[in-house]
């Protein structure tokens, strides 16, 4: 069965550009975006890795660790990197697994046979510290990804965590917040909310971001 939103994510030990990766040692801590992609040597993904590799840094700073993958070796991962380091100007500074055996694809459901029977499609898994799935992507190998999104979310996700709110459409960290509904004692409110809200709705309240 697919994987679900809240579900903890299966492990697994897999060839990697980095050598031998058991997943759940690698991830530690941190919080992890798998990505997968369709083949190696194919435009669309080049450009991808370069995009995530020129991120890194953003990633580094959210505590997240990125790690690719495709059903290639790697022998063909290590030929390409040079590819994406030469026309995207960032070397890939983070692992891409080696799924010659689809192992890790089957385990997350990557390949979508009505789409491609061989191929990975462009899957994310976005996968907190302990372990618990927080976000799926998948787009078609036609359409490469927005990894400022995929950041934004997690910028969602790490605030929410901490503070009773959520994030309204096209949120940007510093942006209003809004209040769950669910607080309406207003001692609390005056507590968690110091900054004030705006009521514009019962169910809708917004404030600014509590941490900022
Ligand atoms: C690409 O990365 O450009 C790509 C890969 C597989 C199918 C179509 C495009």
């Amino acid at each position: 069965m697919a994987l679900r939103l809240g579900d903890q994510v299966p492990d697994f030990t897999q060839d990697s550009t980095e050598g031998t990766i058991n997943f759940y040692d690698w991830a530690g801590d941190n919080w992890v975006v798998l990505f997968s992609h369709p083949a190696d040597y194919t435009p669309v993904c080049t450009t991808e890795l370069g995009q995530v590799a020129k991120l890194q840094n953003q990633f580094a700073d959210r505590n997240v660790k990125t790690i690719g993958l495709s059903v290639d070796s790697v022998e063909d991962h290590n030929g390409w990197m040079g590819d994406i380091e030469e026309t995207q100007g960032h070397a890939v500074n983070f692992p891409m697994l080696a799924d010659s055996d689809r192992r890790v694809a089957d385990l997350y459901d990557m390949i979508h046979p009505n789409a491609n029977d061989t191929q990975t499609v462009r899957s994310v898994f976005v996968i907190d510290p302990n372990k618990k799935l927080r976000l799926t992507l998948t787009y078609p190998a036609s359409a490469g990804r927005n990894f400022a999104e995929i950041l934004r979310v997690i910028d969602s996700l790490q605030l929410t965590d901490k503070f009773s709110v959520s994030t309204p459409a096209n949120w940007n960290d510093g942006d209003d917040v809004i209040i769950s509904p669910k607080l309406t004692d207003p001692e609390i409110l005056a507590e968690k909310f110091p900054k004030g809200y705006t009521e514009l709705k019962p169910y809708l309240r917004v404030t600014p971001q509590p941490n900022k």
